[in-house]
């Protein structure tokens, strides 16, 4: 939108000069057309951030025009309109704000007036397109990524859970997904129109959760000036997703249980209490039931969270997914960030699929993030951090890039280079005691070394 392109559309001629002028003066980018017919082929072959239109004009008119650009091409369908109207034919401009014109202009036109209303159209249509970008790469980020077996039943699970008014308890380790899949549940159910609200149970301190859950009637407390709707609140109709709850008080939890209980809430500082249709998602990467067995989690608070329990796989149960989610990861950095594409190299993709990932997704997604900064022209083996480039697979194969099942033979080479790799580790890479070990000669080890590719500087 550098500079900001006008496109006015008058059969005066003299209007077309004297409004150009000023506008060009402000520093926009000016084009002129003395038809309707001519402005619409112009908007289709150039575009334009904002058209300026007068209300009359021979053949089609400015209404028509109008009209035909509200319905036409997504590019322009939305782009801010100001209709130019003489005296005469006011009560026209006025019929055309309400067809979808922005705004208009009496003659005699005003300089300052012009500028102001251009400028506050092309704000307004800036923030759109703003909201609408953001919207777009929020939406793309939340999508869960993975074909693996373990993903296609997650998949499954999320399908069948979603639609249902069910509880569900998120349980997985830290980086694998938690919240995508509270999301994801969301938006594949009834409630998705409704709100979707997330708290940070670990973020919120004890004595502020009640406050921060239920809300507050005004002068509740010192500082209570107004009433303040809570999270149950929020997420009427809804879905409210309870994140990190193994992090929750006991006291928080015995007021979140009577709310599930009674399906009804009290603000603090209330008399009433007040009805909420809240669907309830929790997440934690704790272990629950332990937590219940060491007095720290509620048992019925538990069983009422736990109703549909979906269980995160871990990255290194799904390595084979690992050249999709880095692929997609390095494509959503270099287009957030403008970057041209990396390619990668085969290599790097084998070594990291053979990488136990404790940090899990998130972990491959900061890790695509430094690649793409810190690497050349592709991304190669040189590039990646020590402890991932010093680390054993985490299998004793590592999955082929394509994710298909090795073959036989590339299992057994495979794990019989490791074997060997971490026999020659453990020993110092001393030959000869290793042979011992393993029961093979000397030189029958050699050779070994030799077809596998093993050598001290590179396994
Ligand atoms: N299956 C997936 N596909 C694509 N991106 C994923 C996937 N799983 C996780 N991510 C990404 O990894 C990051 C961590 O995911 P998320 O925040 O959902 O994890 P979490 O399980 O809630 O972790 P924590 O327990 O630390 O809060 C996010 O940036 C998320 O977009
Ligand atoms: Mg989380």
């Amino acid at each position: 939108m550098f500079p900001p392109k006008i496109l006015i559309v008058d059969d005066e001629k003299n209007i077309r000069k004297t409004l150009g002028l000023v506008l060009e003066g402000e520093g926009y980018e000016v084009a002129s057309t003395g038809s309707a017919e001519d402005g619409l082929t112009h908007l289709e072959s150039e575009g334009a951030d904002l058209m300026i239109l007068d209300v009359k004009l021979p053949g089609m008119s400015g209404i028509d025009l109008l009209q035909k650009v509200r319905q036409g091409s997504p590019h322009t369908k939305d782009i801010p309109i100001i209709m130019i109207s003489g005296h005469a034919s006011l009560s026209e401009a006025v019929d055309a704000v309400k067809k979808g014109a922005t705004d208009f202009f009496e003659k005699p036109l005003d300089r300052n007036s012009i500028l102001i209303r251009v400028a506050n159209c092309l704000k307004q249509r800036r923030l759109t397109l703003e909201v609408e970008e953001l919207r777009a790469a929020v939406g793309e980020r939340q999508e869960l990524l993975g074909q693996t077996p373990v993903m296609k039943k997650l998949y499954e699970e999320i399908r069948k859970i979603a639609p249902t008014k069910g509880r569900v308890l998120i349980t997985g380790e830290s980086g694998t997904g938690k919240e995508l899949i509270a999301r994801a549940i969301h938006r594949m159910s009834q409630r998705v129109a409704s709100p979707f609200v997330k708290v940070n149970c670990a973020a919120i301190p004890a004595e502020l959760i009640e406050s921060e859950l239920f809300g507050y009637e005004r002068g509740a407390f010192t500082g209570a000036h107004t009433r303040k709707p809570g999270q149950f609140e929020l997420a009427d109709s809804g879905t409210l997703f309870l994140d990190e709850i193994g992090d929750m008080s006991l006291t928080a939890q015995a007021k979140v249980l009577r709310v599930l209980q009674s399906g009804e809430m009290t603000r603090v500082g209330g008399q009433r209490s007040v009805n909420v249709d809240v669907r309830v998602l929790a997440a934690t990467n704790r272990d629950l039931e332990e937590a219940v067995r060491g007095g720290l989690f509620r048992e019925d608070l538990y069983f009422r969270l736990n109703v549909l329990p979906i269980k995160a796989p871990p990255l290194r149960d799904r390595l084979a997914d690992i050249p999709i989610l880095l692929k997609e990861f390095v494509t959503q950095f270099s287009k957030e960030n403008g970057y041209r594409e990396k390619g990668i190299d085969d290599e790097v993709l084998a070594h990291l699929c053979g990488y136990t990932w404790p940090g899990n997704v998130r972990e491959l997604k900061n890790l695509a993030e430094r690649l793409m900064i810190m690497s050349g022209d592709r991304i190669t083996m040189n590039d990646l951090p020590e402890p991932i480039v010093g680390s054993k697979p985490a299998t004793p194969f590592a999955p082929r890039f394509d994710g298909q099942r090795p073959t036989l033979r590339e299992f057994r080479d495979s794990a019989e280079r490791a074997y060997i790799r971490d026999t020659l580790e453990e020993n110092d890479w001393n030959i000869s005691k290793t042979a011992t070990i393993l029961g093979i000669e000397r030189t029958n080890l050699h050779k070994k070394l030799k077809t596998l590719g093993l050598s001290r500087n590179n396994s």
